[in-house]
């Protein structure tokens, strides 16, 4: 795959696809991280003397249309403060940007041209047109083939990986080519049937399994427990009772928790309740785990080599169901194993316990992220290894 950082970028016309797809409220963005993780590849463009264009979706808006709510303005003066320099915004782009040398320019979201989604070729020949060079740089939407994430890659003149998309490649498959075992992953999240085929592929990676959240839920139900009013998902108890068969096949370690925390209602004003697993009654819902499950799980995560986090284990935006993962947080902090994190609740968990600095890899990719877990190719890094073929 071409890498831009061995591109001669002096004087080029340079479009980098980055994922701005950020958190905007009231017209203020109130999380940059995936701008920040952005940052030293526009620099170095710059600094190479690069005349940029920037594209990045926001939202999933009606294509064809214009939405206020979701224009990426906010993100332009957001960029330009954190550069330090004036980015430009353009609205109209597609036909054709004028450009000095030294210039950086956000290109409205992308999504608001007909043709993104459906990976349309004429609307990647148009984005194409516009460069000399394209920088695929946004891992987070690598799972993608979209107009601005394939069919342009496929017509630029050349095309080519940015640094934070190698940076993200490297960082996880640093975990996953060659990883120091025993390897453990944390999958947590309100749904198993989102994270289905990802705990199957796992399967074959991992040395023990441990599920969080609604996921849990459907685990417990699937031994034999009475989950009660907990959210699961009662068609899938079968399909879950089956991949726990191919665990313990492949000996893979998948621990039921022993104790939980429940509430009788699902709000930031419920009263928490301890239960052992067994002991759940019928008006109540599992909304986190407790103190001896934590114990178990921390005992794993100590003598893991590997870790991979993806998802909370309880519902930790009400403080009273978050202690299981503050304590899951800080366990993977403290382990010497080489740990990867990504997904949206993952990172706000990651800030909200402050652990950021204790995990060797922070992804800023959500579906990506699991994507890359479940093994798959991400269509836009696949067009960038046919083209240098
Ligand atoms: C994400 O936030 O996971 C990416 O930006 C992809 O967004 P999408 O799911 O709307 O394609």
């Amino acid at each position: 795959m071409l890498e831009m950082s061995k591109l001669d970028l002096a004087g080029k016309r340079v479009l980098i696809r980055e994922d701005f797809n950020v958190p905007i409220s009231d017209g203020e963005i109130t999380s940059d991280k995936r701008l920040m993780a952005a940052l030293p590849t526009i620099r170095t463009a710059l600094n190479r003397g690069a005349q940029v264009m920037i594209m990045s979706h926001l939202g999933r808006p009606k294509e064809g249309t214009f939405d206020p709510d979701m224009t990426l303005e906010p993100v332009a003066h957001r960029l330009s403060e954190l550069l330090g320099l004036v980015v430009r915004f353009e609205k109209d782009w597609i036909n054709g940007v004028s450009l000095q040398p030294g210039e950086v320019v956000l290109l409205e979201n992308v999504r608001f041209l007909k043709g993104e989604s459906d990976n349309d070729l004429e609307l990647g020949k148009a984005m194409a047109v516009l460069c000399d060079t394209f920088v695929m740089d946004a891992f987070a939407t690598a799972h993608r083939a979209q107009a601005s994430t394939h069919a342009v890659a496929r017509f630029a003149p050349v095309a080519c990986a940015g640094p934070l998309l190698m940076r993200e490649l490297a960082g996880l498959e640093r975990g996953f080519m060659a990883p120091q075992s025993p390897v453990v992953a944390v999958v947590g999240g309100a749904k198993v049937s989102t994270k289905l085929t990802v705990l199957e592929s796992l399967l074959s990676k991992v040395d023990k399994l441990i599920v969080g959240g609604g996921i849990a839920n459907n685990f417990i139900a699937a031994a034999g427990f009475d989950i009660c009013s907990s959210l699961f998902e009662p068609d899938l108890v079968e399909a879950t009772r089956d991949l726990m068969q191919v665990a313990i096949d492949a000996d893979v370690e998948i621990p039921i928790p022993l104790d939980v925390v429940c509430g009788r209602e699902f709000s930031e004003d419920a009263a928490p309740i301890a239960r052992q697993v067994n002991k759940v009654a019928a008006n109540e819902m599992i909304l986190d785990i407790g103190p001896k499950t934590s114990s178990l799980y921390s005992r794993l995560l100590e003598d893991a080599g590997t870790i991979v986090w993806n998802g909370p284990v309880g519902v930790f935006e009400f403080d009273q169901f978050g202690q299981g993962t503050m304590d899951l947080s800080m366990s993977i902090a403290e382990s010497p194993a080489y740990s990867i994190a990504g997904g949206g609740d993952t990172l706000a968990a990651i800030d909200k316990y402050g652990v950021g600095d204790d995990i060797s890899y922070i992804s800023t990719g959500g579906g990506a992220f699991l994507e890359f877990l479940e093994g798959k190719t991400l269509p836009a890094v696949g067009i960038l290894e046919e083209r240098s073929m």
